[in-house]
């Protein structure tokens, strides 16, 4: 998508031909960075810290993080350990275990002197596959939007709920809940959306807001505690969120607050869809609330807040009392029977694990 004009993806392979390129998500909405990626460790060390984030990029990086391990060294030893170190990087997007196992089902058979030159393609496909997906994804949903649209008087706005940051931040490009919304706008749809805050983090305030505004998508941001009020007054026509992981039988494991935004969708009949390519389905998994696993990161996410001073500094602060416990749970799964449907690049699957075994047979290991 476009940053001042500019396309931009959020990783890519730098000019030199090995680097790898991003954006540096720690530091948005206040700053652009770009960032160099050299090394195997450093793709971890992005990852964990959230330099990158968002499932399907968990992804991706990993994958050229694998190609940056080859690049080094490329014995059986290098591959076991650069797998084992990325896939610790974080737990909960399913994206990077299905990215690393791509990598190394392309490189364990190949020769030592085969295996870089074999990863960075094989990277780079990945990321190709995702940009793919995620305008397939768009396609589909973008059906779902102008559905509501034609209900409604001519100029009249389709309103969208989105939580966390599905956007194209957190893919290669377009963003899963966000391609919709962006193929929408693009077609001339008058689409507004309500986008959740997203604390502890702030990737709906900080990074969805971010992009939206740089393409030019109408949006308010609103505090998280706000959904349900604004589903009840009929300002929702549907909410889309992402998915970090979606077990066999339709369980949605996202960000934090997803389940709370489910249940007042749920209330007030408005339709709620899940956003998803498909290595975000977890098929080894039948019942995503009991066996998906949940990150805990580190309370000064929940004690602190980062921003921009009006004298232009960024600031940290303190806003929870000294000595307070905190529990910083990133996620939560929301149960299949209050999603309404599964946006995918095949189309929009209903949560159930018929459903998804038969839109993904090769996935489900059923074909
Ligand atoms: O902790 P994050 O920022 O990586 O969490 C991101 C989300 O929860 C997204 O909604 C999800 O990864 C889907 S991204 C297309």
């Amino acid at each position: 998508m476009k940053v001042d004009g500019q396309h931009f993806r959020s990783i890519w392979l730098e000019p030199d031909g090995w680097s790898v390129g991003a954006i540096d998500q720690r530091r948005l909405p206040h700053e652009f960075i770009i960032t160099r990626i050299t090394t195997a460790e450093e793709a971890g060390e992005g990852i964990r810290s959230m330099l990158v984030r968002g499932a399907p990029l968990i992804g991706a990086t990993a994958a050229y993080g694998m190609a940056l391990a080859m690049r080094a060294e490329a014995s059986d030893t290098t591959l076991e350990r650069a797998y084992r170190m990325l896939i610790e990087s974080r737990p909960t997007a399913i994206n990077l275990k299905w990215a690393l196992d791509e990598m190394q089902r392309a490189l364990a058979p190949l020769p030592a002197s085969a295996r870089a030159e074999a990863a960075y393609a094989r990277a780079r496909e990945i990321a190709d596959e995702d940009v793919a997906i995620n305008r397939d994804i768009g396609r589909h949903g973008l059906g779902l939007i102008e559905k509501i649209a034609a209900t409604k008087r001519p100029g009249d706005v389709v309103n969208v709920l989105t939580h966390c940051n599905a956007g194209w931040l957190a893919t290669v490009d377009w963003g899963t809940a966000t391609s919709p919304i962006y193929q929408a706008h693009d077609r001339g749809v008058r689409v507004h959306v309500w986008v959740d805050e997203t604390r502890p983090r702030n990737q709906g305030a900080s990074l969805t807001a971010w992009e939206l505004g740089h393409h030019g998508v109408p949006h308010t941001v609103i505090p998280d505690n706000t959904g349900g009020h604004v589903m009840q007054h009929r300002m929702v026509d549907l909410a889309i969120v992402g998915t970090d992981r979606v077990a066999a039988n339709g369980d949605v494991c996202n960000k934090i607050g997803t389940y709370l935004k489910a249940l007042a969708a749920h209330d007030n009949g408005v339709p709620f869809y899940v956003a998803l390519p498909s290595p975000t389905i977890d098929f080894s998994i039948d019942d995503g609330i009991r066996q998906i696993p949940i990150e805990q990161r580190a309370a000064s996410e929940v004690t602190h807040l980062t921003g921009r001073t009006s004298d232009g500094r960024i600031e940290t602060v303190r806003v929870v009392p000294e000595g307070s416990q905190v529990a910083n749970f990133g996620f939560d799964v929301t149960p299949a029977r209050l999603v309404t449907g599964l946006i995918t690049e095949r189309g929009v699957v209903r949560a159930d694990r018929a459903a998804l075994a038969s839109a993904f047979p090769e996935r489900a290991g059923v074909s």
